[in-house]
């Protein structure tokens, strides 16, 4: 699949501020800072689609990105920033909730995790919540320029265990750094959309 085309269509708390349910709709989800908005931002070959940002936290909404008229790529805002408040991360909850339980054209989330280390506690229970949903399948090691190519196997085992994968599971190792490994992600996302018969237009 080539990304000829992306816009932002919308940026939502709760779910009448969401775009119509009207195509596919495939979700990043990950610890904040983990890099899913330079991954959106890698796939869509634009420097600042999504804004990122080396403090953690940048993404604190629903960001709606509309592909190729097709499907969306949607950009959940990061778990696990310590410095924000209980009452925000309550909201965090709830709007996460409010999403991935009641979104009917969501397809699939794509859990993010940092390829150097094992998968956080928290990484761990949203992949769980995920599987309890059906939404699990497809992992991508972020940051793969972090570490030596001898190295990489070895860390793509620790997150599998970690997660418990099953062998059907996917773990893409991919770099925005050095603009790598997207193309697997990318047949990824064309066999997902393809399969899809029930809401493409
Ligand atoms: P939140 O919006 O806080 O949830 O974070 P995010 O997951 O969207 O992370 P973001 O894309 O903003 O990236 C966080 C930091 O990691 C930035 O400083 C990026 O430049 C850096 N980063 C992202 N991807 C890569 C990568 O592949 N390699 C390296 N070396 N750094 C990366
Ligand atoms: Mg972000």
């Amino acid at each position: 699949m080539i990304i000829k085309k992306a816009d932002i269509e919308a940026i939502a708390v709760k779910p009448n501020q969401y775009p119509e349910a009207n195509v596919p709709e495939i979700a990043f989800a990950g610890r904040s800072n983990v890099g899913k908005s330079s991954l959106l931002n890698l796939l869509t070959n634009r420097r600042n689609l999504a804004r990122t940002s080396g403090s953690p936290g940048k993404t604190r909404t629903i960001n709606f990105y509309k592909i190729n008229d097709e499907f969306r790529i949607v950009d959940l805002p990061g778990y696990g920033y310590a410095k924000i408040s209980k009452s925000q991360s309550a909201g965090w909850g709830e709007m996460m909730e409010m999403y991935l339980e009641g979104r009917p054209n969501l397809l699939k989330v794509i859990q993010l995790v940092d390829i150097r280390h094992a998968p956080s506690a928290q990484d761990v229970q949203m992949y769980d919540y995920l599987r309890h949903f059906g939404l699990d399948g497809i992992v991508i090691a972020t940051k793969a320029d972090k570490v030596s190519s001898n190295e990489r196997q070895k860390c793509i085992n620790t997150i599998r265990k970690t997660l418990k994968l099953s062998l059907e599971d996917k773990v893409i190792p991919v770099s925005a750094l050095k603009r790598t490994g997207y193309e697997e992600l990318l047949d990824e996302l064309e066999q997902l959309i393809t399969n899809d018969f029930g809401v493409t237009e």
